[in-house]
Parts: structure tokens; sequence; C-alpha cells
């Protein structure tokens, strides 16, 4: 992409956040952040009275990371990594150690990156992020193992109807097997409900269904479970985050699977809510009612994958950082008001790597590559990083009985409090 992300600021030139703060923090030790002001400029004074400058040295780091935040009001909070970056980029490695509480393998855990043929496993990249978490006590999810994408090209010729569950199941026994007891949770099946493909159960015609029918959804989360008693077992998909007839309709089909998987003794802990979303979208009452169903059926909801795409907005950056903003406090503060919410992970930590600017096409008209996570390209914290900041402080506010802004609860099953 670009060199300049419309900031105003070559990307070459840019200083990284942790440049700037230490060189501010070097002016002010020497003589005071006016120093850097133009003469006569004068700093209007902010809350903390150090003047227009303090903003940006409000530090994100230690207590005022998203990690320690979500710490002191029982949220995991972290972001999709990569470990070509993790063990490439110092300052990469850098923001999520101290932003991440968990981390999700953006790619390294999928079948196309562990499978290089039919025989054989792959697990460098994906050790390397366990590696990494676990040295920086973060929590790990496995994702994901089974789904219709990233499958490896040998796939389509090798595995038969007749074979089908054997490769499942081998593939779920050996790769949930080497990581058991040290992840938090898989993706178990990512994104098996698929309404254009007209089928009464909303499943997706995917090649597990062609090979197996609806069955591979149970099997999968048997062996799982029989793999790594430990890990929570997350069905996880996308579009059901917004009060859209066509979300409401996949939302109801996501919740009828659950509802059958629980009635068949279907091993399942968690639902992902992936949350990949546009400037503006906002939750209505159907999202925390959904929330509030899978917290009466004694299930956790992830939020998995967010990203606030722009690609709607004006092109100048601090519109577009304060649309990207208001979104992610819109979404995320009644969400992660719900006791059974337990983990927010974007996905990626810094625009620099976001897949949206990674598409064949610009998506963006004027052809900029778009701002979607909490630090920019140059790891500087966007307003983004303060929206979610704030949604998370809001959680032990919001998140007291009775104080809830949405309609009481009633569960249509007796509610066993497990998240009070
Ligand atoms: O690793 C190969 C490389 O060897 C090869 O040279 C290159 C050229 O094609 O491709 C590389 O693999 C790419 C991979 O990302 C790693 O970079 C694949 O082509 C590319 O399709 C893949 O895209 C990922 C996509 O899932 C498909 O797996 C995106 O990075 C990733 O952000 C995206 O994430 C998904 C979640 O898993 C599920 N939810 C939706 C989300 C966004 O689509």
């Amino acid at each position: 992409m670009s060199g300049n992300d419309g900031s105003g600021v070559r990307r070459g030139s840019a200083k990284t956040r942790r440049e700037f703060l230490t060189s501010a923090a070097a002016v002010t030790a020497a003589g005071g952040m006016a120093s850097l002001l133009p003469l006569g400029c004068e700093q209007p004074k902010s809350k903390m009275g150090q003047g227009a400058l303090a903003p940006m040295l409000d530090d994100v780091s230690g207590s005022r990371s998203l990690r320690a935040h979500g710490a002191a009001r029982g949220l995991l909070v972290g972001c999709a990594v990569n470990p070509d970056h993790l063990d490439g980029e110092p300052e990469y490695a850098r923001t999520v150690a101290e932003q991440a509480s968990i981390v999700v393998p953006e790619n390294a855990m999928k079948w196309a990156a562990l499978r290089p043929n039919p025989t054989q496993y792959d697990f460098r990249r994906a050790d390397d992020v366990v590696v990494f978490a676990l040295s920086h006590e973060q929590k790990v999810r496995g994702h994901n193992l089974c789904w219709h994408e990233a499958i490896p090209a040998w796939f389509a010729g090798t595995v038969t109807k007749e074979n089908a569950a054997q490769y499942l199941t081998q593939h779920i026994q050996t790769v949930a097997g080497r990581y058991a007891g040290k992840l938090h949770s898989w993706d178990v099946v990512n994104e098996a409900i698929e309404l254009k493909d007209g089928r009464p159960d909303g499943l997706r015609n995917s090649p597990w269904l062609e090979l197996m029918g609806p069955s591979y959804i149970e099997l999968a989360f048997r062996t799982a479970r029989e793999a790594d008693g430990t890990a929570l077992l997350t069905y996880n998909d996308y579009g059901i985050e917004l009060d859209t007839q066509e979300q409401i309709d996949k939302r109801g089909q996501v919740m009828m699977l659950v509802r059958r998987m629980q009635a068949r003794g279907v091993p399942i802990d968690a639902v992902g809510i992936q949350s990949h979303l546009s400037a503006g979208d906002a939750p209505g009452a159907g999202l925390i009612h959904f929330i509030r169903e899978l917290r009466a059926m004694n299930l956790q909801v992830f939020i998995t994958e967010m990203d606030v795409n722009d690609r709607k907005l004006p092109e100048p950056v601090a519109e577009r950082d304060a649309g990207v903003a208001k979104t992610y406090r819109d979404y995320l503060t009644p969400v992660l008001a719900e006791p059974n919410v337990t983990a927010a992970l974007t996905w990626g930590i810094t625009d620099r790597y976001t897949w949206l600017n990674g598409l064949p096409h610009a998506s963006r008209a004027d052809g900029k590559p778009e701002r979607p996570l909490p630090f920019d390209y140059d790891y500087n914290p966007t307003p983004a990083f303060f929206a979610e900041r704030d949604a998370i402080d809001g959680r032990t506010a919001q998140a007291l009985p009775g104080a809830n802004p949405y309609a009481p609860f009633h569960p249509t099953q007796p509610q066993r409090p497990q998240f009070e």
C-alpha cells in the first residue's frame, strides 16, 4: 500500500509512538513540553494540567494498557497475531505483549498452514505463537479446526466421502492433542451457517457438509473435547452482530444450531461473534438478547475478530478515526457489559498488517489504506484504542444487575447464574 496513510505523515519518516514518547519524555525532563511547541503557543490545559501534549503522554502501556484494564474487569483482551512479525519486528512484539492478555494466530493454525501434505504437519509457526504467548503470560485461542476456507490444495484430490471423517478426526486429534492443556479455547467449527445456500438448517454447503453431511459438526466438537478436555470449545461466526433482517435470521440459525448441539449432548462452551464491522454499525437489542440467551444456556461469548472498516468514511484521517472509534464505543459498551462476554479480541493490533489492506483490491474509493484497529501503521494508539479501553471500563458500571440499559432479561430456561 502507499507510504502515506493520509495522516499527512510520510511513513518512512514517522516516528513510532514509542520513539515519540521517549523523546517527549526526555524533553519533559530537560525543559518542559512547552519547548516542543512554537513560541507563544499557549498549551491549553488538559484535565491533567500538563498541556496540549498530555494526551499523547497518556501512557497506553502498563496499568493503562487494554490488557490491564481488562484484567481489572474480568475480561481477556487481545488480538490476532502473525508469528512472522512476532519474531521479526520488535515494535509489533512489544505492542502485542503489552496490550494483549489473549492472542489468536491469524493463520498459523489453519489447515493450509499446518498441513503441507496429507501425511505431514508443520507446527513451527503455530508453536511460535504458543511459545510467545505463554512466555508473556498470555492465553491462546486456537483458530480453527474445521472451516470451508484455508483448505490445502491437496485436500480436494485426497479427501473423499469414505475417508473424510478419518481425516477430520485425525487432524483434530493431532492438532488439539498437541496443545492440550495449553489453550484457552478453540474455534472448533468456523462459519458453518450460510443462509444463501438455502438449507432449512441454514448450514453452508461447505466441503465438509458435502463430504459428511451435518454430522461433521458433532464429530469435530466431540473429537476436540476428547483431545483437549480443558480448552473452551467454541462455535465462531460472522454477520450475526446487527439487527438487519439478514443478520437476525443468521443469528437465529446459529442459535438453533447451538440448541441442537446441546440437545444431543455435544460439548460446546462458547460462541464466538467475529464482529467485523463497518463504521456506523451499532448493535440492536437483538444482539444483547442473543448473548443473554446464550448465558441462560451456560455459554460464554467471545468477541473474536473485531475490526471496523472505514471504507465509507470521508478521507480526512481525523474524521475516519473518529467514525471508527465511535463504532468501537457504540458496539463494545453494551456488549462488554454482559457478564458472559469474557474475551474481546481485535483482528490484528496495528493497521500496518490488517487483512483489510491486504485484499486484492483497495476497499476505499480513494485508495487510501484503512484504519480499523487500535494502533495505526506507526504503532500510535488511535482513537479506537481509547474507545475500546473506555468500553472495557464501562463494563464494571453496566454489568451490575439492573444497571443495564437494555430490556430486562427473561430467560426461556431457569437462569443458572454462572457469570454473576
Ligand atoms: O502463506 C501463503 C504464502 O506462502 C503465499 O505466498 C501467499 C500468496 O498467495 O499466500 C499466503 O497465504 C495467505 C494467508 O492469508 C497468509 O498470509 C492466503 O493466501 C490468504 O488467503 C490468507 O488470508 C487470510 C484469510 O483469513 C483466509 O485464511 C487472512 O490473512 C485472514 O485475516 C483471514 O481471517 C479470517 C478468519 O480466519 C475467519 N474470519 C474471517 C477472517 C477475515 O477473512
